[in-house]
């Protein structure tokens, strides 16, 4: 839709289209403790430092992994390209009855013990740092790369949206 179409409507502000020109990457979030593993497809994800190495993610309290997050200590990212973007799919209820997003995948156990997608483009695996930054809607945590390691050649997935105030 044109811009005059959606002056109405808040979602579609200035704000709202302009925030959603900011590209980003997708990602499978990943979390690995005693009670096995979650995960969840996320976008709000960056490297914010070199030395060390870090990056931020950016999680709803409402996310179920947000918790185990804190319990592990540690959150690992696995990057998607063409290749392995149909992972997403198994996060949004493609699934058999008692089945989880990663039964019958490829996975690869870091060093740290903490469970990635040996498909993707790329994974990390991260020691979460203490504080974080609670903006409402999402907590902004932050993690230093532990491990990482590079699968094959190839481009990462790149994520716009025509509305910057959602995923
Ligand atoms: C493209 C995309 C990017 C997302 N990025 C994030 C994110 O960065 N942080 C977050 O907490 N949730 C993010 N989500 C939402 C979670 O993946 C969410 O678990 C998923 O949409 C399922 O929603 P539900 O938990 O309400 O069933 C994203 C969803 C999509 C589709």
């Amino acid at each position: 839709m044109p811009p005059e179409d959606q002056s109405q409507d808040p979602q579609f502000s200035a704000v709202a289209q302009a925030l959603g020109r900011i590209p980003s990457g997708l990602f499978i979030v990943t979390t690995t403790g005693n009670s096995g593993t979650t995960g969840f497809v996320a976008s709000l994800v960056q490297q914010v430092g070199f030395d060390p190495p870090t990056i931020a993610i950016a999680v709803s309290r409402e996310r179920g992994p947000f918790q185990a997050i804190h319990e592990n200590g540690r959150f690992s990212l696995s990057l998607l390209d063409k290749s392995s973007s149909g992972l997403m799919g198994r996060f949004f209820g493609n699934l058999k009855e008692g089945e989880t997003p990663f039964d019958g995948q490829q996975m690869h156990t870091t060093s740290a013990g903490s469970s990635v997608f040996s498909d993707a483009l790329a994974w990390y695996d991260c020691k979460l740092q203490e504080g974080e930054y609670n903006n409402g809607d999402h907590h902004v945590l932050f993690g230093v790369v532990e491990e990482a390691s590079l699968s094959h050649e190839g481009e990462p997935l790149i994520h716009l949206r025509k509305n910057g105030l959602g995923y």
